[in-house]
C-alpha cells in the first residue's frame, strides 16, 4: 500500500480530495463508494471546493455509501444518507438518478444488499472506494471478526462503535445493534481504494492496519493486500507506523 503523510489533517484531506477528482475525471461514469464519519465530512469539504473552481466534475459520477445503520431511513437526519447529502452530494453537480444509497429501512435487508451489489456490478464495478477506519479498525462497518462477509450484508455493530454513535441517537443503547455494509470482497474489487485516517487517536489503529499483519480481527488490514491501495494520513495518524512488527 503506497502511505502518503501529510503534516496537517487539512492536508491530507486535500490530498484525498485530489485524488477522488483524479478518478471523477479519468472516466465518464466514475463509480465512488463514500464513507461518512468525521475524516470524510473534511474530505468532502476538500472535494467541494474544488468542485467550485471546477476542478471536480460529478455530473457522470455514480455514487454508492458503503453502509447504514438497519432500521435507519435514508430521509433520516441520523442516517448516513443524509449524512452524505449534506456534506457532499447536494453541494455539487450529481444527477440523483446515479446516486445509489442504502435504504437502512428497507423491508428486507437481504433485497437491499441485492440491489446494491446488483447497482455496482451495472455501474461496471467501482473505480474507488474511499474509506476511513474506525478506532476498533472496521472499514465501512465490516467490525472485527473471525470471519468477514464478502459482499453487501447485516452486521451486528461492536459495543465500542456504538457508543461511539451514541450522541446522534440519544446515549449508546438508542443507536441500532445492526447495520448494513457493503462487504470486504465488494471494497477490494475497487479498482482502487483510498484510506484516509487523521489524528492522534488513529495512531494505534493505523499502525495494527497498515504495519501489522493481515487479520480479519482488523478489517483494514486487508486493505495491504489491494494491488492499488492509497493511505493518505496527517502526522498523528501516521506516528506510530513504524511502532508495529
Ligand atoms: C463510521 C463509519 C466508517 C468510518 C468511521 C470513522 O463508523 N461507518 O465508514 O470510517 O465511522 O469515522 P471518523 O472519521 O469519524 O473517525
Amino acid at each position: 500500500m503506497r502511505v502518503v503523510v501529510e503534516r496537517t489533517a487539512r492536508g491530507a484531506a486535500d490530498v484525498a480530495a485530489s485524488l477522488i477528482a483524479d478518478v471523477l475525471s479519468a472516466r465518464d461514469g466514475a463509480a465512488l463508494a463514500l464513507p461518512t464519519g468525521r475524516t470524510a465530512a473534511a474530505v468532502y469539504a476538500a472535494v467541494v471546493a474544488r468542485h467550485r473552481t471546477g476542478r471536480a466534475r460529478f455530473d457522470a459520477a455514480r455514487i454508492f455509501d458503503l453502509d447504514e445503520f438497519l432500521g435507519i431511513a435514508p430521509d433520516d437526519p441520523r442516517s448516513f444518507a443524509s449524512f452524505l447529502r449534506a456534506h457532499l452530494l447536494s453541494q455539487v453537480d450529481v444527477a440523483p438518478q446515479r446516486v445509489h444509497l442504502l435504504d437502512g429501512a428497507a423491508p428486507r435487508w437481504r433485497g437491499e444488499a441485492t440491489r446494491c451489489e446488483r447497482a455496482i456490478a451495472a455501474a461496471g464495478g467501482l473505480d474507488l472506494a474511499v474509506l476511513g477506519i474506525g478506532a476498533n479498525g472496521h472499514i465501512g462497518f465490516n467490525e472485527p471478526a473471525a470471519t468477514l462477509a464478502a459482499t453487501t450484508h447485516r452486521v451486528r455493530l461492536a459495543a465500542s462503535t456504538r457508543r461511539r454513535h451514541a450522541d446522534a441517537f440519544g446515549g449508546a443503547a438508542r443507536v441500532p445493534r445492526y447495520a448494513l455494509t457493503m462487504g470486504v470482497g465488494t471494497i477490494m474489487r475497487a479498482r482502487r481504494v483510498l484510506l484516509v485516517a487523521t489524528g492522534a487517536e488513529k495512531a494505534r489503529i493505523v499502525a495494527r492496519a497498515l504495519g501489522g499483519a493481515i487479520a480479519t480481527r482488523v478489517p483494514a488490514s486487508l486493505l495491504q493486500g489491494h494491488p492499488d491501495g492509497i493511505a493518505v494520513l496527517d502526522r498523528d495518524a501516521a506516528s506510530r507506523l513504524r511502532a508495529v512488527e
